[in-house]
């Protein structure tokens, strides 16, 4: 098989997997127990905790595990606009991840305000939009890397715009692909999840900016900082810190070897495709993805063409949702103006530093072939 969908998960990093396995087998302590076992656990969630803050350029206190990105995002949004009463609006780019658009949906069902901030052509936020948006009272949320499309957003030049407003990041396509760091952001909360680094499913962080009173999203035990509930999963904890420290501290290499793959694919598709369009701007993008879309989209079934892939070995996505069994046009693709065909036969193609050249190639053909056969 060839994995190119590393923007929805990625496989697991065997030191990852080593690395948890002590806290699954023997060390199964509970971080709250006062003896032994579970000290150890608190110990290794801590020390996890300090190293991720620094890789974040964050302090440890500012770092929250959660389950995950959609946790974090709906965590914030929620909290923020919510049980903390901290904004009474809440802005989000029209090309966020439904773990921000529909949690933000749920808050105006329930009379918050929203604004949905509008992108261009290619998926990215102009700053001066944004400056309406500027009070105290709003929650700006804009992603740092969109997942479908790589588009990386100008988040210092928003934050620019918006001094007064709080502004949250959703990092997590960014985080350990390109340099994350709070401070230079500017940002007041960013999330970020373990999956998408070759770490384990099913945890990931936020960051809450100090002096921001943000009220727990759930109840229960006093986990946390009294900010997460629920008793905290070492194994996996651990192995985020592993993946993360790996991911950061090879992020240059593993950058370069992504973009050079990523520019090789693009190269082929363009040679061997016509009537192609990127949705992914190479000077603005993350390394690791590329997105095309057809100009003849009406004649093309987005499903077949990523099932056709599927049946030749190709695992690739369009980067938006299957609903009950029928593939739904992107809303990041119709956001930045691609038509509802376009945007639902689209290919997104997402490369990891396991990905080799043979199989951008391989790809590459293969779509070509898949493409042919359908405009026949
Ligand atoms: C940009 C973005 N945000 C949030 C998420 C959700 O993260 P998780 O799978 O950890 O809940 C994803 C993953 O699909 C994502 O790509």
């Amino acid at each position: 098989m060839i994995y190119l969908d590393n923007s929805a998960t990625t496989r697991i990093d065997d030191e990852v997997v080593d690395a948890m396995l002590p806290w699954l087998r023997e060390r199964y302590g509970n971080a709250s127990s006062i003896y032994h076992l579970g000290r150890e656990a608190r110990i290794a969630i801590e020390a996890a905790r300090t190293e991720i803050a620094e890789l974040l350029h964050a302090h440890p206190a500012e770092v929250i595990f959660t389950s995950g990105g959609t946790e974090s995002n709906n965590a914030i949004l929620k909290s923020c606009a919510g049980e903390s009463a901290l904004v009474d609006h809440v802005a989000y780019s029209a090309v966020e991840h439904h773990a921000v658009i529909h949690p933000a949906e749920a808050l105006a069902a329930a009379g918050c305000t929203t604004t949905v901030i509008p992108v261009d052509a290619m998926g990215v936020v102009d700053p001066e939009t944004c400056r309406p948006l500027n009070t105290p009272r709003t929650l700006v949320s804009v992603m740092h890397v969109n997942n479908e499309t790589g588009a990386i957003q100008p988040l210092s030049a928003i934050r620019a715009t918006v001094p007064d407003a709080l502004l949250h990041t959703d990092a997590v396509q960014s985080f350990g692909k390109i340099p994350v760091d709070v401070q230079e952001l500017g940002v007041d909360f960013a999330t970020i999840s373990a999956h998408k680094i070759h770490g384990p499913k099913g945890v990931g962080a936020m960051f809450i900016r100090r002096g921001i009173d943000l009220k727990a999203h759930q109840q229960g035990g006093g986990q946390e900082r009294n900010r997460r509930a629920g008793t905290e999963p070492t194994a996996l904890i651990v192995g985020f810190q592993v993946a993360a420290r790996k991911a950061v501290a090879t992020m240059h290499d593993r950058a370069s070897h992504m973009r050079r793959l990523t520019e090789r694919l693009a190269r082929g598709l363009q040679e061997r495709i016509p009537d192609l369009r990127f949705n992914t701007d190479p000077e603005r993008s993350a390394p690791h993805i590329v997105n095309v879309s057809f100009l003849d989209a009406a004649s093309l079934d987005g499903e077949a063409i990523l099932q056709a892939m599927d049946m030749h070995g190709v695992a690739v996505s369009n980067g938006s949702a299957c609903v009950s069994g029928s593939l739904q046009a992107s809303h990041v693709l119709l956001a930045m103006g691609r038509g509802r065909d376009e945007a639902r036969a689209a290919v997104r193609f997402s490369v990891c530093n396991e990905t080799t050249t043979q199989n951008v190639d391989d790809a590459v053909a293969i779509l070509s072939d898949v493409i042919r056969n359908m405009r026949v």
